[in-house]
């Protein structure tokens, strides 16, 4: 059968111009194999990271774009027992889900509760586990305890705030801009502040003077020496992302002489190290909450697949009301 996937052969700086919606022919499945039309799949920093070249691990070219994604079983193949036509699944990770249908082993495809919105499932496998690690696998966190992250509007920021609060942990949510503050508290966070020079002073009104144990920095650049300032003496800053497109800036009086810690987080390196057992509970619970509803974040925009060039210059964009999701159209 005929199906369309966004396909690249180069990587560049500008991710839409190398990305291409192709039309190929897709076997029919095979031995303990299932088709899959892919009900939506998003567009994240690190597919833009990838398709520019500057990601941690790159594909060989050419390749199909897209990561993560959740899709409903159209055919089963010989012996795929497992699964049955109409599940909602999950996606492997990697698999290229920027794709109308493919074709996947029944073994690798992690069947989901049905009646949930497919939009957030999409996003069940990299943003909503990284929130929950930050807040796990740096510090250990108390209720109680305060938090600061920046791009607190971000996906990653919208669930870090719904995961802190279940646990009790306060957080200061910083931006950059008015417009995202509403979208912010909406998702319940009670301080939410716009980034400035005189950050650390206003964090230190807000939070009545407690120190704030852990900084969460998805920006790089100055705006990591901002938060550093915001912390109270021996804490930590993690870095995971660096949205700035700058390097982290944190001047030696912090490290040497207030005893902050700068490191760095990858939810790839904990996905190798972790055991079955905590990938398969870390997991679990994030996808009864997303199918409940009580884990959500916003989307700005959807798009066909074979739109693919406006759906990534649209995801590249900043300012952005939420996530842009490919979501095929199939006739
Ligand atoms: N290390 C890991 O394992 C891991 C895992 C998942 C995600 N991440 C990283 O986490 C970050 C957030 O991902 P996401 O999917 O949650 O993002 P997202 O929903 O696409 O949101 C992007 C965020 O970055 C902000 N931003 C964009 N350009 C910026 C700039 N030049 N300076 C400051 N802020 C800027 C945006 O603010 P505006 O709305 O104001 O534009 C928004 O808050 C990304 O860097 C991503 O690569 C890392």
């Amino acid at each position: 059968m005929k199906c369309i996937q966004a396909r690249y052969s180069r990587r560049g700086p500008n991710p839409h111009e190398v990305i291409e919606a192709v039309e190929v022919e897709l076997d029919a499945p095979g031995p303990g194999e299932v088709l899959v039309e892919v009900l939506a799949s998003p567009i994240n920093p690190s597919d833009l990271l990838t398709l520019s070249g500057v990601y941690g691990i790159l594909p060989d070219l050419p390749a199909t774009a897209g990561n993560e994604g959740v899709g409903r079983v159209a055919a089963l193949g010989e012996g795929a027992s497992s699964l049955r036509v109409d599940q909602t699944v999950l996606l492997p990770l990697g698999c290229g889900t920027w794709s109308s249908h493919l074709v996947a082993r029944a073994d690798e495809l992690v069947a989901l509760p049905d009646g949930a919105d497919p939009r957030q499932l999409a996003m069940l496998t990299i943003n909503p586990p990284t929130a929950s690690l930050l807040l796990s696998e740096i510090v250990d966190l108390k209720a109680g305890d305060w938090v600061i992250q920046n791009a607190a509007n971000s996906a990653v920021g919208t669930y870090l705030v719904a995961l802190a609060a279940e646990r009790g942990i306060h957080t200061v949510n910083v931006v950059r801009r008015e417009g995202a503050v509403a979208a912010v508290k909406a998702a319940g966070a009670d301080t939410v502040l716009i980034d400035s020079d005189d950050l650390a002073e206003r964090v230190r009104g807000a939070t009545g003077g407690q120190p704030v144990r852990l900084a969460i920095d998805a920006v790089g650049g100055a705006a990591t020496e901002r938060l550093a300032a915001s912390l109270g003496d021996g804490g930590t800053i993690v870095n995971y992302g660096v949205m700035s497109g700058q390097p982290c800036q944190v001047s030696p009086t912090h490290l040497i002489f207030r005893g902050l810690t700068l490191t760095g987080f990858w939810l790839a390196t904990w996905y190798a190290r972790a055991s079955m057992e905590q990938r398969a509970s870390l997991y679990g619970d994030l996808t009864r909450r997303i199918a409940r509803g009580e884990l959500t974040v916003p989307v700005a925009e959807t798009f066909d697949v074979a739109d693919i060039k406006q759906a990534v210059a649209a995801a590249a964009l900043g300012e952005r009301n939420g996530k842009v999701l490919i979501t095929p159209k199939h006739a």
